[in-house]
């Protein structure tokens, strides 16, 4: 048993980062003809933690169900970012339990990823949710194995907080085997004040540079089509390592394995640097696309989120983007009804959004984090003026990212297609380079294919196209 703990989870301290080798075997007999169920909520950075799980739990000999009632085993991959993380899986859970008592009293149900690093979850869990037998935190997954096999159906908990390590040689099932994930940092130092993924992923630690080019080379050599690049600050890469590349320098590295496209999520602002912006410019396999988070157009309100960029600053890279990398698209991430933003404040959000016209942006109402500075402010702003705001936000985004999709009607681009559209009469769907849904006519034959594609139409979210002779 080992409960989470937000003062640990705090802490950072000059500790060095371990970098484990991992050498861990399994028998695959052990639960052959059991069956699991994963669910992930959550970012980028929780689906490649499944695709580990997943690995995880078939060393053991179970395989993977789509169905709950067919499980043995359900693991859930939380997250913590806002309120209405916890809502989804606290009704998902009721589902767990009912499956449970009513069909199968062995179902192991574990739960995992941020929500599990949050003291105020596992306590609630502790006293109002008994039948969950597992809860493992984000810097135990290597331990999964273990803790399944060791499980006497009570409730253990096992939750480091700590600054956390780095593991390698570890397995993942892929869900694609046309593009791939690929972590070349954990946790974050930045503590944006709104943020619970500091204290939920613990600190900054880069993977070595020699790992990540291996990894992409063994993908490139498996036949992917494309790469990404994750971490919650990749262009902050290195910067906790004495002698590692810099960010621009691991993308040229990256590049040169000749992957045929190359991607990266997430960039902060405050760590980009011309050279970066040279290094996409340069290399033709560096997607020209962009994922910037502006979270306020507001100085006022960003130095309150400890963003450490103003207005100015974020336009200027901005503008600075766009006249390097001409077809870049960029996209963001913006918080409306952070503690006490007022008029002006928002207007100034709309401001921005008006000048840089996003190809897109996720946009969220603030949610308070318990444990984060930003929680304990005192809110003056009533959560119906918060609703207005989003509601203006987004009428304001779609607009323009018709307008940016409908740049590209009667064009021909470079389509990577990855599976059947859900569209249906055979169609299939892809992206361009810039990032754009394309569902695609004609065009069956090419799954896992970069083909040149005609756009024919234009929607807020999608464009449609056809194969181009
Ligand atoms: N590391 C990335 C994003 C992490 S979380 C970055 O720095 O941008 C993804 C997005 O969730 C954030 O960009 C932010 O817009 C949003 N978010 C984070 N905490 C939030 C909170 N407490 N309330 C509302 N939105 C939040
Ligand atoms: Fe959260 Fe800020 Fe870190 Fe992004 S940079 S994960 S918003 S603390
Ligand atoms: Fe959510 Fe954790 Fe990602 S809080 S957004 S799953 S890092």
């Amino acid at each position: 048993m080992k409960l989470p703990n937000i003062k640990e989870a705090r802490k950072r301290t000059d500790k060095e980062v371990q970098y484990i080798y991992l050498n861990q075997e399994y028998n695959q007999n052990t639960l052959k003809d059991k069956k699991y169920f994963l669910r992930t909520y959550g970012c980028q950075m929780n689906v490649h933690d499944s695709e580990e799980i997943s690995a995880r739990l078939e060393s053991l000999g179970l395989t993977k169900t789509e169905k709950l009632e067919n499980a043995d085993v359900v693991v859930l991959n939380t997250c913590a970012i806002r309120e209405n993380a916890h809502d989804k899986l606290y009704g998902f859970l009721g589902r767990c339990k009912h499956e449970k008592e009513k069909n199968n009293p062995n179902l192991i149900i574990a739960i995992c990823g941020c929500m599990a690093q949050e003291e105020g979850v596992v306590n609630e869990l502790m006293k109002k949710h008994p039948y969950v037998n597992l809860v493992f935190g984000t810097h135990n997954i290597h331990e999964l194995q273990d803790l399944i096999l060791a499980n006497n159906h009570q409730q253990d908990i096992e939750v480091y907080s700590c600054e956390g390590n780095v593991y390698e040689n570890i397995t993942y099932k892929r869900d694609s085997n046309i593009k791939a994930w690929v972590n070349i940092q954990y946790g974050c130092d930045k503590f944006c004040t709104y943020c619970i993924v500091p204290y939920t992923r613990g600190k900054q630690r880069s993977r070595k540079s020699s790992e990540i080019i291996k990894e992409v080379t063994d993908l490139v050599n498996k036949g992917y089509q494309e790469v990404t690049l994750l971490g919650q600050n990749v262009n902050a890469y290195g910067k906790d390592l004495p002698n590692e590349l810099s960010f621009a320098e691991l993308l040229e590295q990256v590049s040169k394995t000749k992957i045929p496209r190359l991607r990266f999520v997430t960039s902060h602002p405050w760590d980009f640097t011309d050279e970066m912006i040279n290094t996409i410019a340069k290399y033709d396999n560096i997607m020209p696309y962009i994922h910037l988070p502006l979270q306020s157009g507001s100085t006022n309100i960003l130095k309150k989120m400890g963003r450490r960029y103003t207005k100015e600053e974020y336009l200027t890279l901005y503008n600075k983007i766009k006249t390097t990398i001409p077809n870049c698209a960029i996209t963001t991430d913006i918080i409306v009804g952070f503690p006490n933003e007022s008029d002006d404040d928002f207007n100034e959000t709309i401001e921005v959004v008006k000048k840089c016209q996003f190809d897109s942006a996720f946009t969220f109402i603030y949610s308070p984090r318990e444990g984060t500075p930003a929680a304990k402010i005192k809110d003056t702003i009533s959560m119906s003026t918060k609703e207005e705001r989003l509601h203006k936000l987004n009428e304001l985004i779609n607009s323009y990212s018709l307008s940016a999709n409908q740049k590209y009607l009667n064009k021909v681009v470079p389509v990577l297609i990855e599976g059947l559209s859900d569209k249906g009469n055979n169609k299939v769907f892809g992206y361009t380079d810039t990032m754009k849904l394309v569902n695609v006519t004609n065009a069956q034959n090419d799954i896992g294919k970069i083909i040149n594609v005609k756009i024919t139409d234009a929607k807020s979210f999608s464009l449609d196209g056809e194969k181009a002779e």
